[in-house]
């Protein structure tokens, strides 16, 4: 069997919900390890439409075990209400989703710092998700954060003296409320006792499950560039998003897991602030922004939109070692005359191939694109590789040259029915060999 990760290889929203949803039927368990609703994650199949941001994409399927790990940040409010919308639109979680009993949790000062701090930053601002991600990763890191498990114990008001003795300062500086000690503690009582049911220990959980030979998808959130470690920093989130954040994350070790599937479209998108070389800020990127309907899952915002960076890929492969590619929203270039790739950062007369660290770096370079011919012909619902137009093919195997790692799938339309699963050896190997269950899975709503 083999436990799989699934993440992205860019700034997000590649179109990692739809590829776990499509593929989960071949694993035993879905765990996201890392971020919050920061995430949005959206899943189409049939006329239905689901976006998640704390659930595993996995929930959607009928019986299938979830699992939000000690990685993630959770704020117990939005994670009932996504519960609550999940139960009316008919998908029952009961018995099958486990949180970690050492999630952190996110509390009210960590929502009025992110956004009191956005606030302040002004023209500099970072462009978060106002989710509270960052502060509560920070008082994780501090050793003043409360965990999941903590909410209940008998000293939470003590706790939660320490935590807001840590942020009141700051939140008064910024003109933001300082909620009361006692207020939070008695939140917090109130929300251990509703998220007690689901509390497990989950590296446990997860660990005897992969003993006892099931399977394990990884959903990861967010994208390798926005990774707190390797990514465009500060304009980044604050965890670790690459593969290696598994390990950490869900408290499975690196032994443990035997493949990485990395989403990347076609085209790239980065909501937020901080660098993007090669951004388009003209019609080509308002035609993908429109064609492709990059607005935030979680905000709402527009996407900033350029063509496919192979220099942050490639990077984003030496980091994640996938051993395919799921290429999503190929059908958005359809209509285009010419499509790029961007294969180098030309900086002070040099073109570099590998992914500065450096700001100042990123932010003066120009892209150095390739061109190549457009298919001028939909390719949207195309469920064959040999169906795809050569243009579309020569594309997809300049792709695999660049970033050094198979095609394995390729989305061609928001439903989980357009989707290419390429009979290839690290494809079957990803699914421990159960191509038979994604297919029939895929097909089934078609
Ligand atoms: P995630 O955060 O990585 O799960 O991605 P999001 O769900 O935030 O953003 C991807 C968006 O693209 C969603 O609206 C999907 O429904 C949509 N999408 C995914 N794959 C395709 C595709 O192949 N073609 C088109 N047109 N849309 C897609
Ligand atoms: P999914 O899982 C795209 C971005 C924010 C901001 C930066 C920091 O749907 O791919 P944060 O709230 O995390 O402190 O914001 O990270 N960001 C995302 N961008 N997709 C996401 O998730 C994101 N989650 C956070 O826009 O630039
Ligand atoms: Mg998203």
């Amino acid at each position: 069997m083999t436990n799989a990760i699934v993440l992205g290889m860019q700034w997000g929203d590649e179109g990692k919900g739809k590829i776990v949803d499509l593929i989960c039927p071949a694993f035993d368990a879905v765990v996201r390890f890392q971020g919050g609703n920061n995430a949005g994650h959206t899943v189409k199949f049939g006329g239905r439409h689901f976006a998640l941001h704390f659930l595993p994409s996995g929930i959607l399927h009928p019986g299938m075990a979830c699992v939000l790990g000690n990685g993630m940040v959770i704020h117990p409010e939005a994670f009932f209400d996504e519960l609550h919308k999940l139960a009316e639109s008919g998908v029952d979680a009961g018995g099958r989703l486990f949180v970690s009993a050492r999630a952190q949790v996110i509390l009210p000062p960590h929502l009025h710092l992110d956004a009191a701090r956005e606030a302040a930053r002004g023209g500099g601002k970072i462009g978060t998700t106002a989710r509270g991600i960052g502060p509560a990763y920070e008082t994780k890191a501090a050793r003043s954060g409360l965990r999941t498990c903590d909410l209940g114990a008998e000293d939470v008001e003590a706790r939660v003296a320490v935590l807001r003795g840590q942020l009141a300062a700051e939140l008064a500086e910024l003109g933001a409320e300082v909620p009361e000690t006692g207020e939070l503690a008695t939140a917090c009582r109130y929300w251990g006792e509703r998220l007690a049911p689901y509390l497990a220990d989950t590296a446990v959980l997860v660990n005897r499950w992969i003993d006892d030979g099931k399977s394990v998808l990884f959903e990861g959130a967010q994208g390798a560039l926005l990774d707190v470690d390797h990514g465009t920093y500060p304009y980044v989130t604050s965890s670790n998003t690459v593969a290696g954040g598994v390990a950490t994350g869900a408290g499975v070790a690196p032994t443990r897991i035997g493949g990485v599937l990395g989403v990347v479209k076609a085209y790239t998108t980065r909501v937020g602030s901080g660098p993007f070389v090669g951004e388009l800020e003209d019609e080509t990127g308002d035609f993908l922004r429109r064609r492709g309907n990059e607005y935030g899952t979680t905000t709402g915002r527009p996407r900033r939109c350029g063509w496919l960076d192979a220099v942050a890929t490639r990077y984003a492969q030496l980091l994640n070692r996938a051993d395919a590619l799921a290429v999503t929203k190929l059908d958005v270039l359809d209509e285009l005359d010419e499509v790029r790739v961007c294969v180098g950062y030309r900086f002070r007369g040099e073109v570099r191939r590998d992914f500065p660290a450096e700001l100042a770096v990123l932010e003066q370079a120009q892209p150095e694109l390739r061109t190549f011919p457009g298919w001028r012909s939909p390719t949207v619902g195309v469920l064959h590789y040999e169906d795809l137009p050569q243009q579309a093919r020569d594309f997809l195997a300049f792709v695999e040259d660049e970033v050094g790692t198979p095609v394995g799938m390729v989305s061609t339309g928001p439903r989980r029915e357009e989707t290419i699963v390429r009979d290839a050896p690290e494809m079957t190997r990803l699914v421990s060999g159960r191509v038979d269950r994604v297919l029939a899975h895929r097909d089934v709503s078609a």
